[in-house]
């Protein structure tokens, strides 16, 4: 990561500390690698997220309900899903360092070093060619450009084969072949290849034989798989029907860094839709779209997301993409769309011994249905939301009385923990009577924050810090004629607006509804 993007993601950690987003788990005994609590403020604004991602899913699309299923589940489950067997990442240790990493990351990483590369050339090329300058022709016909190509194309080929056989041998002759270095010791000193499961396992019961061995799951998508029958009978669904959940998920990450990016305990918001065999590509597509148009409905900016194809597909899967986002450490994965054939279902059948199919009244047959799966991580969600919101801002208005730098947190209106503080501007002469009024008004539909320490810009600038959209101060005036100031966050812009309008304005910029009415 480059010095700047890493500077910015330690000041949004410090950040989110400061402001009650986001604590160390147990930080009184310094913390526990790769877990975090929510604060105060941090459980407003994933619970929003939450609200956002479930009235879209299900509230919105009559043919998709919800389920909360347990964390832990009988471990056959894990067996049936392919867990047990293949949920392994390849560990690979430098010896000078003692950092850990995963191997198949390292070599992934050279293949995008070697894109960059081809860019760069790419970009020398156009700027030498000027308006005559042809891309495509270019990367097809330049020597130098085709000869990177064919190396990350071999190495990412002999990446894809090593995993899909599961030769840890293999890939630390890709490691030294390629020349790879630890990015911390410089040197290739590298120990064995070691496959390493991601579960984390228990015992349930107090008899410690293997019998009573379970695993908290890595993956909520199996809580949904194994209550397909009890849905799809109880709820008389038809084919296409969705399942949605949101819960915990744990995996015990060999390289877990980057905050809230890559945890051992996360929340994941899954979506299984069942489907008829063959029509498993409309589908893909389907929900590509709708998926992409919730993350950009939120305004973080259009240029933020892209699409990425998966090039070495996961053993159950016939396509699957990621909707990547521009985080502080460059694109990366934030949701996952995977067409996952009967894989599951089908596995499940086998295991349980129980018939899992569907029987479809147009074409009078029976089949185990295919699944689109839509999977986002909501701690990813939380960490595209935050980092996209952070700025430090210059003032050069009156509000830079109290400083003339402010750090404002642009959260889009509807998920911000706060929708509006009332502050009356001074502390006497009824002003905060009548401010308690305004929030007893308000507060059955929005979250609301009473403060009235300190001078007006230092609660504007505490505002700022957590990302309150609107600020309404009471002053002598409102006394009089009923109205109160309104500061817009982003703009600092101040208007005099009605009490009895604010409860409107506020649900027409603030509600959850109305973002999804744009969808
Ligand atoms: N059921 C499919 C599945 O679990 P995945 O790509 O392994 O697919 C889906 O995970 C999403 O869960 C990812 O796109 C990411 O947002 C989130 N996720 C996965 N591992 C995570 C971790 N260790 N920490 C935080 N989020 C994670």
């Amino acid at each position: 990561m480059a010095q700047q993007e890493d500077n910015l993601l330690k000041k949004i950690i410090s950040h989110a500390k400061e402001y009650g987003f986001i604590f160390p788990s147990s930080e009184i005994y310094d913390g526990l690698s790769a877990v975090y609590d929510y604060g105060q403020n941090g459980v407003e604004l994933k619970n929003n997220i939450k609200e956002y991602w479930w009235k879209f899913m299900t509230t919105l699309h009559d043919n998709i309900v919800g389920i909360d299923a347990a964390i832990f589940m009988h471990p056959t489950t894990w067996k049936a899903s392919g867990h047990v067997d293949a949920f392994n990442d390849p560990m690979v240790d430098n010896r000078d360092s003692k950092k850990r990493y995963r191997a198949d990351q390292l070599i992934e990483g050279y293949v995008e070093k070697q894109e960059e590369k081809i860019e760069k050339e790419v970009e020398k090329a156009a700027k030498r060619f000027g308006e005559t300058f042809n891309r495509e022709l270019f990367l097809t016909t330049n020597p130098r450009v085709t000869e990177i190509r064919k190396k990350a194309e071999e190495a990412n080929a002999r990446l894809k084969e090593a995993m899909g056989s599961g030769d840890m041998q293999a890939l630390r002759q890709l490691l030294d072949d390629l020349e790879i270095a630890c990015p911390v010791s410089g040197t290739r000193n590298w120990t064995e290849v070691r496959q390493f499961n991601l579960m984390f396992s228990t015992e349930m019961g107090s008899v410690a034989d293997d019998a009573s061995k379970i695993y908290l799951r890595p993956e909520t998508a199996q809580g949904i798989f194994v209550n397909y029958l009890n849905v799809q009978k109880t709820g008389r669904m038809k084919l296409p029907f969705g399942i949605a959940q949101i819960g915990k998920a744990f995996r015990n990450e060999i390289v877990a860094r980057q905050f809230i990016f890559r945890m051992r305990e996360f929340e994941q918001m899954e979506m299984q839709f069942f489907i008829r065999p063959g029509e498993e590509m409309k589908w893909y597509e389907h929900w590509k779209e709708k998926r992409m148009r919730w993350h950009q409905a939120l305004g973080l900016g259009t240029d933020n997301h892209r699409f990425h194809d998966h090039l070495n597909l996961a053993h159950y899967a016939n396509a699957a993409c990621d909707i990547q986002f521009n985080f502080p450490m460059g694109f990366r994965e934030l949701e996952g769309i995977h067409s996952r054939t009967d894989f599951d279902l089908g596995n499940h059948e086998k295991f349980s011994g129980k018939k899992i199919q569907y029987f479809d009244p147009e074409t009078n047959q029976g089949y185990v249905p295919y699944v689109v799966e839509t999977s986002i991580g909501l701690d990813r969600m939380f960490l595209a939301v935050l980092s996209n919101a952070y700025q430090e801002e210059a003032l050069a208005s009156k509000e830079g009385e109290e400083g003339n730098e402010r750090v404002v947190l642009r959260i889009p209106a509807p998920l911000a923990p706060f929708k509006v503080a009332v502050l009356p501007l001074i502390k006497k002469d009824g002003l905060p009577e009548k401010a308690q009024e305004i929030i007893n008004l308000l507060r059955f539909d929005f979250r609301c924050y009473y403060e009235e320490k300190d001078a007006i810009g230092k609660r504007y600038r505490r505002m700022d810090a957590i990302g309150t959209p609107y600020c309404i101060t009471v002053d002598h005036q409102t006394l009089t004629d009923g109205t109160v100031t309104l500061r817009d966050r982003d703009s600092m812009q101040q208007q005099r607006m009605a009490i009895e309008a604010l409860p409107d304005f506020l649900r027409g910029h603030c509600s959850i509804s109305n973002l999804l009415r744009k969808l």
